[in-house]
């Protein structure tokens, strides 16, 4: 569980937050989402003990991220949006340096790399220099590395940037993994579609500050449904009867029913007799959509 209370940073005399406060939840997915330069990685590296806020306090299991850091940071692990590596070593030799820092002895670090490089898909890569890893398996040795002191606290600074479709779903599945074993899990992203698949909660930033927390159902409630239309030679008292059932759009011969409190049989029925339907459906609006318009009066 991470409990971010009430974070500012500034650098200089630009604020990067500002009095930022949402929870992660153990065995929750959470999405962090908002605009280049809202704020993100900020509060990500406040998270995980890597800078330090002006004002505030992250509790990771109920540890201060500051006062008990020592603590706090062994059950928190932040996989950054751009890894560094010593790129002159290879994989295998890096990875065994960083186990071994955490505590592991050589033979068992050895092990667990054939293991956890497996496990993210880097099996055959072992011993490749990590200069010649592309990005995206740069990211998934990130994520390999990320697993060696088994940490109950991930934070994950915009790590779809930069994989492949596979690299996505692979990404998706160890997310969903840790989750399944109560893990807490925080993720940045631009890639909003994604989150729409995988998150549980989405914490919404905009110019450093929260400007809304939604659990997914709650953001599936706040997407009003949208009723499409598309009639042969429509006329004004089609116009007429379709504003019983909403806000309606037209553009040509179609239509769109916003806010649409109708039901779609109903609508096709009342007009099939004067009207020739070429085109009826339901749609909801995207996660991107409802970013924009929580955004939307405050940009
Ligand atoms: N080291 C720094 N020095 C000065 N300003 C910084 C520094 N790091 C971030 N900022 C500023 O703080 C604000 C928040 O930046 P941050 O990197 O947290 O945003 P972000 O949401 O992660 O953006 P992105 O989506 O582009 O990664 C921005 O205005 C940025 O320019
Ligand atoms: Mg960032």
């Amino acid at each position: 569980m991470i409990r971010i209370e009430h974070i500012s940073k500034s650098y200089g005399n630009i604020k990067a937050i500002d009095d930022v406060t949402f929870d992660v939840h153990n065995g929750e997915i959470t999405a962090f989402v908002g605009l280049n330069g809202a704020g993100k990685t900020t509060t990500i590296k406040v998270s995980a003990g890597v800078i330090y806020p002006d004002r505030g306090d992250v509790l990771i299991d109920g540890y201060s991220i500051i006062k008990d850091k020592k603590i706090a940071s062994k059950s928190v692990v932040w996989v950054p949006e751009l890894p560094s590596f010593e790129m002159d070593m290879r994989a295998m030799d890096y990875f065994i340096y960083i186990a071994g820092y955490l505590g592991y002895p050589t033979s068992e670090a050895k092990e667990l790399a054939r293991e956890l490089l497996s496990r993210v898909g880097l099996e055959g890569a072992e011993r490749k220099r990590l200069k010649d890893y592309s990005q995206g398996m740069k990211k998934r040795f990130a994520l390999a590395l990320s697993m060696i002191s088994d940490p109950q606290n991930f934070l994950f600074d915009e790590v779809l940037n930069g994989l492949d479709p596979e690299g996505i779903a692979f990404f998706r599945n160890f997310a969903l993994e840790l989750k399944k074993e109560g893990k807490a899990v925080l993720f940045s992203s631009h890639i909003l579609s994604e989150v729409e698949n995988l998150a549980d909660r989405v914490v919404f930033i905009h110019k450093g500050r929260i400007v809304r927390v939604m659990r997914m159902d709650e953001v599936r409630n706040f997407v009003k449904p949208y009723l499409f239309l598309r009639v042969e030679n429509p006329d004004s008292s089609l116009l007429e009867i379709l504003s019983k059932y909403g806000r309606v759009e037209q553009s040509g011969n179609a239509f769109i029913i916003r806010d649409f409190n109708g039901d779609i049989g109903e609508v096709s029925y009342s007009i099939s007799t004067r009207y020739k339907i070429v085109e009826i459906r339901m749609g909801y609006s995207s996660l991107e959509e409802v970013f924009f318009s929580i955004i939307g009066d405050r940009k």
